[in-house]
């Protein structure tokens, strides 16, 4: 089992214990030892049939991303062709991307109401949340 830093993120990659020695605690044991030293959040991409590895990572916590942010996160932190994309999944720590999607929440309400008429202070209000969510 690796990690490879990518910008600020870190993948782990190639993910393999011996037939004969899985389902004992060592891919447990691997991914461990790679969190305790990570020191970015983990993105794991694999194979979306891989039910047996997502089944794995999901019992430590990670969960899989929808289909817009594994798209983004293919695109942005792998090389993989686009055929690759559609048959793969990207499993995230379960508090990876919360704050993007509070943003893609807070901008979907903004959109919706800055056409009203008289919502300029709440418009202004949700602008001012974005922004703390973004610094
Ligand atoms: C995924 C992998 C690294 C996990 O390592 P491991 O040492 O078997 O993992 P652990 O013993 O710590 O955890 C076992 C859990 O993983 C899952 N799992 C692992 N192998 C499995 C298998 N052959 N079938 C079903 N579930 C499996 C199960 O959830 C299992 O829990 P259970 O035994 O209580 O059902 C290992 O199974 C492996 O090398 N698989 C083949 C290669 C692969 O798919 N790599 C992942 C690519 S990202």
């Amino acid at each position: 089992m690796g990690l490879q830093r990518v910008r600020d993120v870190a993948l782990i990659r190639h993910a393999y214990v011996r037939i004969q020695d899985q389902r004992q605690g060592v891919g447990a044991q691997l991914l461990s030892h790679l969190r305790s030293f990570a020191g970015a959040p983990i993105l794991i991409g694999t194979w979306a049939g891989a039910a047996w590895a997502i089944d794995f990572y999901k019992k430590h916590g990670f969960q899989q991303v929808g289909d817009a942010l594994k798209v983004r996160l293919l695109g942005e932190y792998w090389n993989v062709p686009k055929r690759q994309v559609e048959a793969s999944v990207v499993l995230a720590e379960r508090s990876f991307g919360s704050d993007q999607r509070e943003i893609d929440e807070l901008e979907r309400s903004l959109a919706q109401i800055a056409g009203a008429p008289g919502t300029c202070g709440v418009v202004v209000n949700v602008a001012r949340q974005i922004g703390a969510r973004r610094s």
